[in-house]
């Protein structure tokens, strides 16, 4: 089977993190390098997770990059009240062995583009900085990227406390306004569906059973879903591995063709991503955007990748 090259720009992170597990667990997916954005926390913090991520993964081999430190034009804002003073509380990862990449993560991914034999898709689960700054220096590269698959903004719901504007594009909006014209075809995660798409709070211990990669989503999943728990909420949303999981079995997700725009006017909608759901405003579709998923097949996805990490070590025990 011909794998889908791509290349993913995160922002460790807990549900980041998650999503690494689910892509480099895949058969379906040639993972060609993680990226590094500025977003749940510092730039050092996200990269050092990143790092840590593969290490505990025993993935040495797949290269990181580090991105830009702020925002294009607006200043640093992190969300340490939900993925804490490290962006990823909780669990204790190893201290990353490999070293990073040398050149920057926009130099990277043009690099990679480059020489690719076939267009690659990017999986960006952060702020959409170092995309942007991208598809700005490289123009000649866009017809080589196959597709952008991200999880931001919302159509119907926000959760960021600045109107409907959700964490990843309201702390970049001019990066997302970049992407979102820039005509290559987007498939958007927004909190529609990522809110939605989440591990109970009942079906932890199922995970700690599928062994130390299935623990550690567990544990993860306990730090992330503590502010969900108080709030009564359904379980702890996985936002960023939905990306992964569309691209693995897109069956799991419902979609609909929209056009969306970024709001980079709004004095409290600013970063809001405005989706002309019914066409009423007859603009053209620029994103496929995600409504709904199948919960329950999301979560078997997510064992059954971490239990295959599992596959191997008993043999070696
Ligand atoms: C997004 O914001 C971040 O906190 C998560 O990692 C996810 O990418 C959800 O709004
Ligand atoms: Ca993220």
């Amino acid at each position: 089977m011909k794998r889908i090259p791509i290349l993913m720009d995160c922002d460790p992170g807990h549900d980041d993190a998650i999503a690494i597990i689910l892509a480099l667990s895949s058969e379906k997916l040639n993972v060609l390098g993680i990226t590094t954005a500025c977003g749940n926390q510092t730039i050092e913090k996200t990269t050092k997770n990143a790092q840590g991520i593969c290490e505990f993964l025993g993935r040495r081999d797949i290269p990181i990059a580090k991105g830009r430190n702020a925002p294009l034009l607006t200043p640093v804002y992190t969300a340490g009240i939900a993925h804490g003073e490290s962006g990823l509380d909780g669990p204790k990862l190893p201290e990353p062995v490999a070293p990073l990449q040398e050149e920057s993560a926009v130099v990277f991914m043009a690099k990679k583009i480059e020489s690719a034999d076939e267009p690659v898709t990017l999986v960006p689960t952060g702020p959409l900085t170092n995309i942007a700054t991208l598809i700005l220096c490289y123009p000649h590269l866009i017809p080589k990227i196959g597709q952008i698959v991200l999880m931001g903004g919302s159509i119907v719901s926000g959760c960021s406390g600045r109107g409907a504007s959700e964490f990843n594009i309201m702390v970049d909006p001019y990066a997302a306004d970049i992407v979102f014209t820039s005509g290559v075809p987007i498939v958007m995660m927004g909190l529609d569906v990522t809110n939605y798409t989440t591990i109970g709070f009942d079906e932890k211990e199922k995970f700690r059973a599928a062994g130390r990669v299935g623990t550690l989503v567990a544990d993860l999943a306990d730090f992330f879903g503590r502010g969900f728990e108080m709030v009564g909420w359904c379980g702890v949303p996985v936002h960023d591995a939905c990306t992964v999981a569309y691209l693995i079995d897109p069956s799991l997700f419902t979609m609909k063709e929209m056009n969306v725009r970024i709001d980079l006017t709004g004095e409290f909608t600013m970063g809001s991503t405005v989706g002309d759901y019914c066409g009423a405003e007859g603009r053209e579709a620029n994103a496929l955007v995600g409504i709904s998923s199948d919960r329950e097949r999301f979560v078997e996805l997510l064992l059954n990748a971490c239990a295959s990490y599992g596959k191997g070590d008993k043999e070696d025990e």
